[in-house]
Parts: C-alpha cells; sequence; structure tokens
C-alpha cells in the first residue's frame, strides 16, 4: 500500500513539474507520448486506489497556460481536450461505444490532429471581439490584439447569414518553414530554441507585442463551431458554412460512415501529412450530428463523442558525427547526439538524445555510425537504434562522460537509476541558472525575469543564487546591455512585491526536489514556519498527510546543506515570508486608518472575505462602489469593465492583492 501511495506520489509531482516545463517555460522535456503514458498510469492507479485521490492532482485538469499579462476571461462553454489513443484497437472500441450507445445510423468526421495551440474565437454581428486562449480549460487568457495579426483569421465575415454570436474554435500554427526560419534568428541572437511549432506558437502568442506576433507568420485551422443558432445539425455542415464565411476550414476533412473508411483516412494521412505545411500528430474523429454529441456526452476532461488517435513516431537514419553531454536543470546529464542532418516530419534534424550510458553501451554506439532518429511528433528527437551493418568506417566507441562538462564535478549515477547526475548543485552554472529560473517563476515569487534575464545577470556576477537578486541595485543593471531604467524598475519592483509571497510558495520556490506546490502547501499546514521544518526530523516529516519517505528524506537533505541553510537565512533577513499567513497577520494594525477600499475580482491568495477583514483589521473600511472618496481599488482578474473605466476616470489607484498586501 505503501508503495502504491509512493508511486502515486512521484508521478503526481513528475507530471506537475512536466506541466511547468510545457506551459510555463515552452520547454518541454519530454514527449507527449511519454508524457500521455505517465498521466495514463496515474489515472490507473487513481481509479484503482480512490482513497489516494486527491482534487490537486494534475489527472483533475487540463494543464493551465494562463499568464498574468492579459485578462482573463471565462469560456462560455469550458475548453475541454480529447482522449488520446494510440491504437486501432482503440478506435475500433470507440466506433463500437458510439454504436451501442445511440443505437441508431451515425457518421464519423476524420480530421487532421493539428499541432498547435488552440483557440477560442468569438464573434458579434460578424466582428471578431474576443480571442481566448485554452487556458485552465474554464478561463484563458484574451489574446485579441495578437490574433488580429493572424492573416487567415476574419476580422470581419464576408457572407452574412451567420449566426449574431457564435463562437468557433481551432488551432494556432505556426508552419514548418516560419519554425525553422524563427528559430534560425533566435539562433543567431543567441536565444534560446523552440522545441517545435507548436511551442513556438504558444510562446508567439503570448508576447505582449502584436508586432512580433505579426512578423512571425501564424496561420490558423478552425474545427469547432459553437454557439445557440448554429446553421446546421451536423458539425461537418456548419464547417461548410463558415468557410463561406472567411473561416480557414482544413480540406483535409471527411465524412466517413463505416469503420472502414475511418481507417482508409487513418491510413492515407499518416503518409500524406508529412508533406503538409504544418505539424500534425494524429486524426480526430467526431460523431457527425450534434443531437448525437448531445446524447453521447462529456466525461469531467473530454466528449464521449470524440476521439484522437496520435500516429507514431516517425523515423529516419543518419551518420554520428559526435556526442555531446548537456547539464540539466537539476544536473541531469543528457548525451546528445551531433548528427548529419537529415530530414525528419518536416524539419531537418541535427541533434538527437542518446537518453543515457545504459542504452549507449545498449546499442554500442560508435562515432560514424549509421543511427535511427525518431521523432515523437516533436520535442527532441531520440537516437533509436544503431544499423551495425553499415558499420564501414567505425569510429571511437561513445564512452559516458565521468565529470560534469559545466564545472568538472565527479558525475554520480544512484542505484537503480539510468541517470547521471552533477552533484554540484551550488557551484554548476546551468544548475544555478535552473534553481534561479523556477524560483522567479509566475506559481513561484513571480518575478519580472525569465531565463535570458537570469543567465545575464548570472554571467554578470550580478547575481550567483537567489538571495544576490534580493540586494541588485538599479545602477548595476543599468550597466548592462539593452537595459533601460523601465524594465530596470520593473524586475526591482517586481522583486519588493515578491516579498510578500505567502511562505508556501516561497518555500516551493526554493526547488527542494519533489516539492511541489502542492506538497509545499502540506509541509507549510504541517510545519508553520521555516524553523519549525528545518529541525524537523524523518518520523515527525512522514507523518504529514501525503509526505512519503522519497519526500521527507529529500526535505532532509536539503536543509542537511550548509550552504541552503545560508540561503534561507539570508532570504529572511531580506523579508520573504517564512511563515504561515495567519500567525503574520494575525495581529491588528491602523496602518490602512482613514482609507476607503472597493475590492472587485477574484483572487489567488485569499478570498474576497478574507480581504475584507484583512482591510478592517488593518483599520481600513469597505465599501460597495467606486466612488470620489475611494481611495484604492483592490483588483483581481476578471474585474468589472465598468468599474474599471469608473475608477480609471475618477483617477483612482487600482492595486493587486500582491500590492495590497505589501502595504499591511
Ligand atoms: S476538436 C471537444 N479537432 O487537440 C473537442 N481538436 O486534445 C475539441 N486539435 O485542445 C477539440 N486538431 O487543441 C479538435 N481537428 C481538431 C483538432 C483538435 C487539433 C487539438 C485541440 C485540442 C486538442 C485535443
Amino acid at each position: 500500500m505503501e508503495e502504491v501511495k509512493k508511486k502515486i506520489e512521484t508521478l503526481r509531482n513528475e507530471i506537475e513539474n512536466y506541466n511547468r516545463q510545457y506551459y510555463d517555460l515552452f520547454q518541454p522535456v519530454i514527449s507527449d507520448f511519454e508524457f500521455d503514458q505517465k498521466l495514463k498510469e496515474l489515472e490507473k492507479l487513481e481509479r484503482e486506489y480512490p482513497h489516494y485521490a486527491d482534487p490537486n492532482s494534475p489527472t483533475q485538469r487540463v494543464g493551465s497556460d494562463l499568464s498574468k499579462n492579459f485578462v482573463q476571461v471565462e469560456h462560455l462553454y469550458p475548453m475541454l481536450s480529447l482522449s488520446n489513443t494510440y491504437s486501432e484497437g482503440e478506435i475500433t472500441d470507440f466506433y463500437n461505444r458510439v454504436k451501442k450507445a445511440l443505437n441508431e445510423e451515425f457518421e464519423i468526421v476524420c480530421e487532421l490532429k493539428y499541432d498547435g495551440t488552440s483557440i477560442s474565437l468569438i464573434y458579434e454581428n460578424g466582428s471578431l471581439v474576443r480571442a481566448i486562449t485554452r487556458g485552465d480549460g474554464t478561463r484563458g487568457d484574451d489574446v485579441i490584439a495578437n490574433v488580429r495579426t493572424i492573416q487567415s483569421i476574419p476580422l470581419k465575415l464576408s457572407e452574412s447569414d451567420y449566426p449574431d454570436f457564435f463562437e468557433i474554435r481551432g488551432e494556432i500554427l505556426l508552419p514548418w518553414a516560419a519554425f525553422d526560419k524563427l528559430n534560425e534568428e533566435r539562433e543567431e541572437a543567441g536565444e534560446p530554441l523552440f522545441a517545435n511549432p507548436r511551442n513556438a506558437a504558444a510562446g508567439t502568442l503570448k508576447t505582449q507585442n502584436p508586432q512580433i506576433v505579426a512578423q512571425r507568420k501564424l496561420d490558423s485551422y478552425l474545427y469547432y463551431l459553437l454557439g445557440e443558432k448554429l446553421p446546421c445539425d451536423g458539425h461537418f455542415e456548419n464547417l461548410e458554412k463558415a468557410k463561406t464565411w472567411g473561416f480557414k476550414i482544413s480540406t483535409a476533412i471527411k465524412k466517413c460512415k463505416t469503420l472502414e473508411e475511418v481507417f482508409e483516412y487513418i491510413r492515407f494521412w499518416d503518409k500524406e501529412r508529412k508533406s503538409l505545411p504544418v505539424a500534425t500528430d494524429g486524426i480526430v474523429l467526431k460523431v457527425n450530428s450534434s443531437k448525437q454529441q448531445l446524447n453521447l456526452g462529456w466525461t469531467s476532461k473530454s466528449p464521449r463523442w470524440a476521439i484522437a488517435y496520435k500516429f507514431q513516431a516517425e523515423s529516419a537514419e543518419t551518420r554520428l558525427l559526435s556526442v555531446d553531454f548537456q547539464v540539466g536543470r537539476v544536473g541531469t546529464i543528457t548525451p546528445v547526439a551531433n548528427l548529419e542532418p537529415v530530414l525528419l516530419s518536416g524539419t531537418i534534424v541535427k541533434r538527437a538524445s542518446l537518453h543515457n550510458e545504459d542504452i549507449i553501451n545498449k546499442f554500442d554506439v560508435h562515432i560514424g555510425d549509421l543511427c535511427s532518429v525518431e521523432k515523437g511528433g516533436e520535442i527532441i528527437p531520440k537516437i533509436t537504434g544503431v544499423n551495425k551493418a553499415f558499420r564501414t568506417q567505425a569510429g571511437e566507441k561513445v564512452k559516458f562522460i565521468e565529470y560534469c562538462p559545466a564545472c568538472g564535478a565527479k558525475l554520480i549515477r544512484p542505484e537503480g537509476e539510468a541517470a547521471h547526475y552533477c552533484p554540484n548543485h551550488f557551484d554548476c552554472a546551468p544548475q544555478i541558472k535552473g534553481m534561479m529560473e523556477h524560483f522567479v517563476s509566475r506559481k513561484a515569487m513571480n518575478i519580472n525575469a525569465g531565463e535570458e534575464t537570469i543567465s545575464l545577470f548570472y554571467d554578470a556576477g550580478l547575481a550567483k543564487n537567489v538571495a544576490d537578486l534580493y540586494v541588485i541595485q538599479m545602477e548595476d543593471i543599468l550597466k548592462l546591455d539593452r537595459w533601460g531604467e523601465k524594465s530596470a524598475a520593473n524586475f526591482l519592483e517586481s522583486l519588493e512585491i515578491s516579498k510578500q509571497v505567502p511562505y508556501d510558495r516561497v518555500l516551493y520556490a526554493l526547488g527542494i526536489r519533489f516539492a511541489g506546490e502542492t506538497v509545499a502547501k502540506r509541509l507549510v499546514k504541517a510545519f508553520p514556519t521555516i524553523e519549525e521544518l528545518m529541525n524537523a526530523g524523518y518520523e515527525q516529516l512522514i507523518a504529514v498527510d501525503e509526505i512519503g519517505e522519497v519526500i521527507a528524506r529529500s526535505v532532509l537533505d536539503y536543509f542537511s546543506i550548509e550552504s541552503n541553510c545560508e540561503l534561507v537565512r539570508r532570504l529572511k533577513e531580506q523579508g520573504l515570508q517564512f511563515a504561515l499567513g495567519e500567525k503574520v497577520l494575525a495581529g491588528r494594525t491602523d496602518v490602512l486608518k482613514g482609507k476607503t477600499f472597493v475590492i472587485s475580482g477574484v483572487f489567488t491568495e485569499h478570498s474576497r472575505d478574507e480581504y475584507k477583514e484583512l482591510i478592517e483589521k488593518n483599520g481600513g473600511k469597505n465599501t460597495g462602489s467606486i466612488s470620489a472618496k475611494t481611495d484604492f481599488v483592490l483588483a483581481g482578474e476578471n474585474m468589472g469593465p465598468a468599474k474599471l473605466e469608473k475608477a480609471q476616470k475618477l483617477g483612482i489607484k487600482i492595486i493587486s492583492e500582491f500590492e495590497f498586501l505589501a502595504m499591511i
């Protein structure tokens, strides 16, 4: 039983990490296939052991791409994903399930599964009024300014037989050619490359500058019409109509009456898709009739009337030129093969992962070998085998390195694991940078600094660890290339605001292995101050609900290292929160004396009622509506537009919850 619990915990942590890499950093570290396998494994365990269910488990959400810089809007219809399958057998199962449930004739629409980023477009009286990303499936970011720059998306519709109000969903894509060009430019500028067109499209859609978006030449395919008054019952027929209004609808869409026709479609496009200008990663099957769709219904995560069939990875053969060893954020060493360039699913592949020492030995890889390379739809390609029959000019056998290529430390390979690690977590540049990136990230300290900024500060000697960030001065930053006063002030302000980030997020930000967001919350509840946590022993730790051996050991390991304790001490001195909010906020003050507040919107740190209480506890006054007497509007997400306008008109200061918390 303990074993199962631990397995569940480990999977949840791993998946949370992958989600973070994918949605926040646009840099996935595993393929979709592997991710789906992990998620499926976790789902299965949670089904078999329902008493370990957790509403915060990654199985309970679709993954979020919400950013703080856009207005967030609730979806009129939740934006769900599709259940995925990789086998033809499961397609047959799906077909039979539908047949049995409907017990009448039906048609299946086959479509390509475009591999971009999904978007929901809303049209009112023929004009585009909103363009919302998927977000967490319930709420997304309105990125309309960026979407307006995409040529294939109509801003005003042609014809006139469209409903007054409707939504159309689809995929925003970066065509292969534009993707390659973009990465070439980024390589020249020394910027990190996008792993695949999907991440490039998602990243582009989230930039704050529509001009950049316009330059990148995004494209779109729309595949789902929603609304109260749609022209037809059939999904296929609705899309044909939408085409006449000016939307880009794929010509690869086909209505099938039999399972045989469905398989024909799949086999045809599995080959043909390679010559398409955009990335596709599978086929989507949908029951055509809206009435029948309604009959079949939805699960909490996906419709029962649709399914996605994912293509198997494509492979090619090419020669191995040399091998590099890369150091990841947690010290993992990845052997990377440099290859003779080869065309694979539309992109030129020059590098591929060689996994680990065991695989290198198993394949008996030599420089000059002819290797098979595979791409799981996207992400970093992998070497999947060596063709020894063609070992003509065999060079040296590839050997795993013993010392870290970045810092020179002797590598370790923990028992039972396949990966090598650099243990020098505090003195190895790629690892320190990785930890710092995690620390500043949105879900952690939410500091205005990305990967490039961290790297720049580190290389310039301004910050060698996260505590150093808090002593950076304006004049230090201004000495750096391309930094102006405004961006420096933004960064410094976000540092100041981060001092109010609650204890559980600070703990998460420290980057203790296996201490993801949920674990950090649990630890903070059990140990309301950092001192209590630092002094906790193994028994005390595993006594906490959902804290198992792996996490307990990791916490103990972390605090057994003097430099970590020193880091915590420095951060505490600098004013970061290392105690549970309630304790800090228990006392009453009169810092808000004479100040009148209006609260509007939705908050993440405390509920509206808690904020009301906090205002009163600190001597301030709450009122319901904005007037000239209001001093501050405490604004959460989704503040009403009327309130916003009024506050702006009267020149009333609008503050975020973090600014408010900083005030008290
Ligand atoms: S239909 C309720 N059709 O795949 C059904 N999705 O995992 C909504 N996608 O989030 C989706 N091509 O981003 C649909 N032809 C297609 C698609 C497609 C790509 C994406 C979409 C969705 C994901 C499903």
